[in-house]
């Protein structure tokens, strides 16, 4: 018989002499160990492992948790928690798994177990890894929070009609992205897709731009141009922010709308024009044309179908998720390839900034601390984020400590000279007990 093949998993653990790295072995795999988050970062970035096993039960501190989440959001590995007998009763660890983690395994059990979930998430890495068939534009809207699946399906649907969308959304959320896969997944799919700016298109230039113009049509037409418009003759015209488009435009481009005709300046010929429209907003249309500055029978004509483009803020852990495929994407590009990932700091800055730009303004500043950063992680300086969070931490760091002094205080003078009835009511060892009060200064 063959021997399978080695694939990657990386253990992070404290015993790793415990058995659960050879039975892995055993069972075909190329077992990497890291017993710290730095430790795991490296592994992470050296060996790009599919899956990777947290043995909780090997002795892991809720604080230090923590330090792991910078390499439990990439999107790889996948995730499998090895929990120990009454572990579960921690918030800290819950929380843990219940946010990162695939699929765990609670001690004690079969070690058969652990490799039966391990080979599960390989599985499932395996399948994520393959492009969907056909459509590769879809691979390049990155989500997977509830508001962006629920773009997804609406993009789905929107895609198997032939009617007016209007996409609404803050500036820099993805909107021509979004129209870009709505034609990428349409019957038009092998016709053209032509974006048009509307924001400066003045009635004498939305003429020639947009139907184009025959020779000798005004001073210096020398020869036949087409418009836009029939450029995307059998595809997708997608008018950009259209709420800035001149009322006098909004008159021309009504007509074509109504007509599907077009008839080049200078030319008497009518010539039938087969395009979908898509149009995006970063305002409200609807309050455009309360205020009178956009024609209500136009809105109609373009917002068919509408879809809502999410802002960045309302998005999730999709910011870390969107902030690593930028990195992957730009770090070959802007050229410093020794960058290993993002510091805890810079992740939680991330989750605390408001993003009024946008997935722009995120690969914005991540390109410049790719450029201008010195350190191997980026920091939430590099970023030019402050680290609000990391303040406050400070502070509940130091109320921790001094719920700990409290406690040790309160159990020492309840049994005075017996440390380890102290050190038993408080749940440590007694070592830890006498460790914990020199920290304190209390020895
Ligand atoms: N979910 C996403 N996944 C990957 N890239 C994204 C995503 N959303 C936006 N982008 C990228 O962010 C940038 C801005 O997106 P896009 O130009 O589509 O935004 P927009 O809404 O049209 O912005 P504006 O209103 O400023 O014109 C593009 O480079 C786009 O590829
Ligand atoms: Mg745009």
């Amino acid at each position: 018989m063959n021997a399978p093949p080695r694939r990657s998993l990386v253990l992070v653990s404290r015993a790793p002499a415990d058995g659960l790295g050879d039975v892995l072995l055993q069972h075909g795999w190329n077992v990497m160990i890291a017993n710290s988050a730095s430790q795991l970062r490296r592994q992470l970035a050296r060996h790009r492992p599919t899956v990777g096993v947290f043995d909780f039960a090997s002795g892991f501190s809720a604080l230090e948790i923590a330090t792991f989440r910078s390499s439990f959001i990439r999107r790889e590995p996948g995730w499998v928690a090895v929990v120990g007998p009454g572990q579960t009763g921690s918030e800290a660890l819950r929380h843990a798994i219940h946010s990162y983690f695939s699929r765990f395994v609670a001690l004690p059990c079969e070690t058969e177990r652990i490799v039966e979930a391990v080979e599960r998430e390989h599985s499932m890495a395996m399948l994520e890894d393959t492009p969907p068939p056909g459509d590769s534009m879809d691979g390049e809207i990155v989500g997977a929070c509830d508001v962006m699946k629920e773009l997804f399906r609406s993009i789905a649907k929107v895609a198997k009609s032939e009617a007016s969308v209007l996409i609404s959304g803050e500036s820099g959320t993805g909107k021509e992205l979004t129209a870009n896969v709505i034609h990428k997944r349409s019957s038009r799919r092998n016709g053209p897709f032509v974006a048009i700016n509307c924001g400066a298109l003045s009635q004498q230039l939305a003429q020639s731009i947009l139907f184009g113009y025959e020779r000798g049509a005004f001073t210096g037409a020398w020869q036949r141009r087409l418009g836009l418009v029939e450029v995307a003759h059998g595809g997708t015209l997608f008018l950009d922010e259209i709420a800035d488009l001149p009322l006098d435009s909004q008159a021309i481009l009504l007509r074509f709308l109504q007509e599907r005709k077009i008839q080049r300046l200078g030319g008497t010929e009518q010539i039938d024009v087969d395009v979908r429209v898509i149009s995006a907003a970063n305002v409200s249309l609807e309050e455009a044309v309360a205020e009178g500055r956009f024609r209500s029978d136009l809105y109609h004509r373009l917002c068919v179908l509408g879809i809502e483009q999410p802002p960045l803020r309302e998005r999730g852990s999709d910011i870390a998720l969107l902030a690593w495929h930028i990195l992957d994407r730009y770090l070959p590009i802007d050229g410093r390839r020794q960058i290993r990932g993002f510091s805890s700091c810079a992740i939680r800055a991330m989750y605390e900034h408001p993003w009024p730009g946008n997935v722009r303004e995120l690969i914005n500043r991540i390109r410049r601390a790719i450029v201008m950063g010195e350190q191997r992680v980026i920091t939430a300086a590099d970023l030019e984020l402050e680290d609000r969070v990391g303040e406050l931490e400070n502070t509940l760091v130091q109320a921790r400590a001094a719920a700990e002094r409290e406690a040790i205080e309160v159990a020492l003078m309840r049994h005075g000279d017996r440390p380890h009835r102290a050190a038993r009511e408080l749940g440590i060892s007694r070592a830890t007990l006498y460790r914990l009060m020199a920290n304190h200064g209390a020895r």
